[in-house]
């Protein structure tokens, strides 16, 4: 009996104690046979045989339930150890993606404006006629048409060739005072070094009561955008043509790579172009049916900002998806 107890308290693992259970207290197991002898115990003994029997087997039960709980525990406890999670433990470290360089400057130009509360609208790639033209004072056989190449589909609607249209949707869809930008995609048949069939402008147009702005406010914002973009530079306006403001200018800053001393960039001339604009024509106003308003409007290429910006020598390069230009822009 004692030595019974020993090896039930003693066994080492579940497994052991298992085989112990069925040794003792099995169908063909020491209790049972045992027990089995109760058919040889002569009558008046039989009872006290069979409690004495019973009473063993109670206390060898009870012990053996202390010790499976016992057992059982500690299996429990190591394998909670073995399958716990270092949740302060690095993972496998990801490769960070980043915005294209055209999508950052894109960014980087909204950011000023909306921070001048200019509206953020946008226009549909394919135009017609009217959007993209008419309205905006190229009447057909203008020759002004030709300074753009346009692509057009049989049904006479047309890519469009600059963002400008959508100041003729923002114009016809709301009312004076405006205040937006639009960006966005344009095309022209055009492919070289500083030329793609697609490229983003960002269009720009400001619509108040007569006399409320002038081309002074057109300066005084550009210039500052300008700084914004470019830090220190220095800002010219030149006299230009768009059919659709008038008077108009081109807005050149003072060379980023050789602060105006001429370098092959500029075309030694210490200037770069970089934004068209004007008071708009009030012919544009016509168009859309406004009265008694005046504005100015803007419109720059995005690459070209993004390329003086990055210094990115190849403006095809910047869409040919090469993982190695991109990733100088994480
Ligand atoms: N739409 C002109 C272009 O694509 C840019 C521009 C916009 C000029 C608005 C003046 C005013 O070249």
């Amino acid at each position: 009996m004692e030595t019974l107890q020993k090896r039930i308290e003693e066994a080492s693992s579940l497994d052991a104690l298992e085989k112990i259970r069925v040794e003792i207290f099995g169908k063909k197991g020491l209790l049972a046979a045992e027990f089995a002898k109760l058919k040889d115990v002569p009558g008046p003994e039989k009872k006290a045989f069979a409690e004495g029997l019973n009473h063993q087997k109670s206390a060898l039960q009870e012990i053996f339930d202390d010790t499976l709980k016992v057992l059982k525990s500690a299996a429990l406890e190591k394998q909670l150890i073995s399958e716990s999670i270092d949740v302060s433990l690095y993972g496998n470290l990801r490769e960070k993606g980043a915005l294209h360089p055209v999508a950052q400057t894109m960014d980087k130009i909204i950011d000023y404006f909306v921070s001048l509360n200019f509206s953020v609208e946008s226009g549909p790639l394919i135009e017609d006629d009217f959007h993209n033209f008419e309205a905006l004072n190229l009447p057909k056989y203008h020759p002004a048409r030709d300074m753009q190449d346009t692509f057009y589909f049989a049904d006479g609607g047309l890519l469009r060739t600059h963002t400008s249209p959508t100041q003729i949707r923002t114009m016809l869809k709301g009312k004076p005072p405006i205040r937006m930008i639009a960006p966005g995609a344009v095309f022209r048949r055009d492919y070289d070094l500083t030329h793609t069939p697609m490229f983003h402008q960002v269009e720009g147009l400001v619509v108040e009561e007569k006399g409320k702005v002038s081309f002074a406010n057109l300066k005084a914002i550009l210039t500052d955008f300008l700084h914004h973009m470019f830090g220190e530079v220095e800002v010219r306006f030149r006299p230009s043509f768009f059919p659709f403001t008038e008077p108009s200018a081109e807005v050149d800053i003072s060379c980023i790579f050789c602060k105006g001393s001429g370098c092959r960039v500029c075309s030694h001339t210490g200037w770069l172009e970089v934004l068209g604009s004007g008071v708009v024509d009030p012919n544009v106003f016509k168009a859309v049916g406004y009265e008694d308003v005046s504005g100015y409007a803007f419109g720059l290429g995005v690459e070209r900002f993004a390329m003086l910006m990055h210094e990115i020598p190849d403006l095809r390069s910047l869409f040919e998806g090469d993982i190695r230009l991109l990733e100088q822009f994480r």
